[in-house]
């Protein structure tokens, strides 16, 4: 048996066009475009990657863009400061601070300082807070891509056994609220998981989010199983010429794709969906700050 390939190109191409229309609609009734602030501090060339990604996807579907730009040595209180303008400004209705912060800032106290209904990263106490309780609020980006490309690969989550290995807050805790929040069973792997292996071969839908590179093996796998592989691991390629590297996840997918039903690929997978979500949070927090219900689309 061959899996299906889980084409997150595409998913999250969708899902980008309905934001689009979304934002119309919004537009059409308020005459001001949704906007989305972002901070890079420091010269980070990944971050610069993402930012650029990100503000050019944010103009594509509609919205409008706000980039701060600033030095590696700004100082805590100023980017505090920064974000607090941001939470005050009636034109922005997403924030989002690019992580990693340079050393010397406190990620953590600059998080807090985001106003959970601008918190389109979903990163916030509240917002996690809100995840946890089971009320409304933005959801962390890419734990909602890999419902929704789970979703994409099965009439229905109700009752799945989903493991999620990895336990980070980023990941690995908010997905398992998410996919409970499907109805899920789940479990939460982690690396002191006693027979990992077996819990694995345990799961409808698994969910590898460990950073490490090809860990989750074929005999992991339950026949047909969904895998849904969020590592994004950068090795080294002499295949492909001397100094080139290239991008494989924590599965082994020429193995795994063997056994499961479906699976993601590294890259093309969830990594598109996590600009998709924010753009997605975007639009809601702007139709939450605008008194609008959410459009059912989304
Ligand atoms: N750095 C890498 N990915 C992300 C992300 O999704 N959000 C933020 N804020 N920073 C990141």
């Amino acid at each position: 048996m061959s899996a299906a390939i889980i084409d997150g190109k595409s998913i999250a191409a969708d899902l980008r066009a309905r934001v689009g229309e979304a934002v119309t609609a919004l537009n059409a009734e308020h005459g001001a475009s949704p906007a989305l602030a972002v901070v890079l501090v420091g010269e980070d060339p990944a971050s610069q990657v993402y930012v650029r990604n990100k503000v050019k996807f944010t103009e594509e579907a509609g919205m409008r863009s706000v980039e701060h730009k600033l030095p590696a040595d700004t100082a805590e209180a100023d980017i505090v400061e920064l974000v607090q303008g941001l939470n005050a400004d009636p034109q922005i209705d997403g924030i989002l601070v690019q992580l990693p912060l340079p050393r010397h800032i406190d990620s953590d106290r600059v998080i807090a300082e985001i106003d959970p209904d601008k918190d389109v990263d979903g990163l916030t106490e509240t917002s996690a807070g809100r995840l946890l309780l089971g009320r409304p609020g933005l959801r962390p980006c890419t734990p909602a891509g890999c419902v929704t490309l789970a979703e994409s690969a099965r009439d229905s989550l109700e009752g799945l056994h989903t493991v999620v290995l990895g336990r980070s807050i980023l990941v690995g805790k908010p997905a398992a609220m998410l996919f409970l929040e499907k109805n899920c069973t789940v479990s939460i792997a982690h690396s002191r998981t006693q027979d990992l292996p077996g819990l694995c071969r345990q799961a409808d839908i698994l969910i590898a989010a460990v950073g490490r590179p090809e860990m989750v093996k074929g005999d992991w796998i339950k026949p047909g199983a969904t895998i849904i592989d969020v590592g994004i691991n950068r090795i080294d390629a002499p295949e492909k010429g001397e100094g080139k590297t290239r991008l494989i996840g924590d599965v082994d997918f020429a193995e795994a794709s063997k056994i499961a039903g479906a699976i993601t690929p590294v890259p093309g997978g969830v990594g598109p969906m996590t600009i998709a979500g924010l753009l997605r949070n975007t639009v809601l927090a702007a139709c939450a700050r605008r008194g609008r219900r959410a459009p059912t689309a989304l």
